[in-house]
């Protein structure tokens, strides 16, 4: 059995988790975001690599089901009808629409992922749901990879912390005699003893919760740091994410 965990896309190669499981996480906020867009009815999420990429794939959609949705610097990109927050993604404003959203980290950590099966997207928001989903992939596979998005390429605490409870709640306790780790996962295990099992902690000690505040989206942090308000277990396949159970 094998658990790794990367702390961004960097480094990841399509050769290296096609057709494994892949858990993909970026906390602060677009797997937040993802997560309450579907579970308040939207009916998929499609990750854009960029503005542009977002909108030459709306132009391919039927116009009155789409809503574009993104950020550039945290801010709602212009002309998009809604930004990253995953306090806009209320059943009045996403339901039935598919949302082609694109964000500087969160949608380009989806597409590196693109090649796993199946890539499921977590957060503290869908926490146990999403820990389950991939402790059944992992048992299936003998093997998960755990991505963050990280910040620009870099590390990002709130992702890695992420990253180490989900490795715990998958491999609880006395680690097994055959699991195989990466050092990575082993940091991000140690995370989770340095700042216990309250998300807002690790959430609040990141430099993404510091710019989240400073621009006013103080609201969108406590949202983040609340575990398990939904069920929901969105999947990436073919370049959309969805609720399996809803098609
Ligand atoms: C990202 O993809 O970089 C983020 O989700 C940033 C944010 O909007 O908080």
């Amino acid at each position: 059995m094998k658990l790794s965990v990367h702390f961004t896309p960097v480094g990841l190669s399509s050769n290296m988790i096609a057709g494994r499981p892949v858990l993909v996480v970026d906390i602060l906020r677009a797997s937040t975001t993802i997560v309450a867009a579907l579970a308040n009815g939207g009916r998929a999420v499609l990750p854009a690599a960029s503005a542009e990429d977002a909108l030459k794939l709306a132009q391919n959609l039927e116009r009155d089901d789409v809503l574009l949705a993104g950020e550039r610097r945290l801010e709602k990109i212009p002309g998009f009808a809604l930004g990253n927050s995953p306090l806009e993604m209320t059943p009045e404003t996403v339901g039935g629409k598919t949302l082609v959203m694109a964000t500087t980290n969160g949608t380009p950590a989806l597409l590196a992922a693109e090649a796993g099966r199946p890539v499921i997207i977590g957060a503290a928001v869908n926490f146990t749901a999403a820990a389950e989903a991939a402790a059944r992939a992992f048992e299936e596979a003998g093997e998960l990879t755990i991505l963050c998005a990280g910040r620009e390429k870099q590390f990002a605490l709130e992702d890695a912390y992420a990253a180490g409870r989900f490795a715990q709640a998958i491999v609880p306790g006395k680690l097994r005699r055959r699991l195989e780790m990466n050092d990575a996962a082993i940091a991000a295990r140690e995370l989770v003893r340095r700042y216990g099992t309250k998300w807002t902690s690790a959430l609040n000690a990141s430099a993404a919760a510091r710019d989240l505040k400073a621009l006013g989206f103080r609201a969108d942090l406590k949202f983040a740091a609340e575990p398990d308000r939904y069920e929901v277990v969105p999947i990436l396949n073919d370049r959309r994410v969805t609720l399996p159970e809803r098609g």
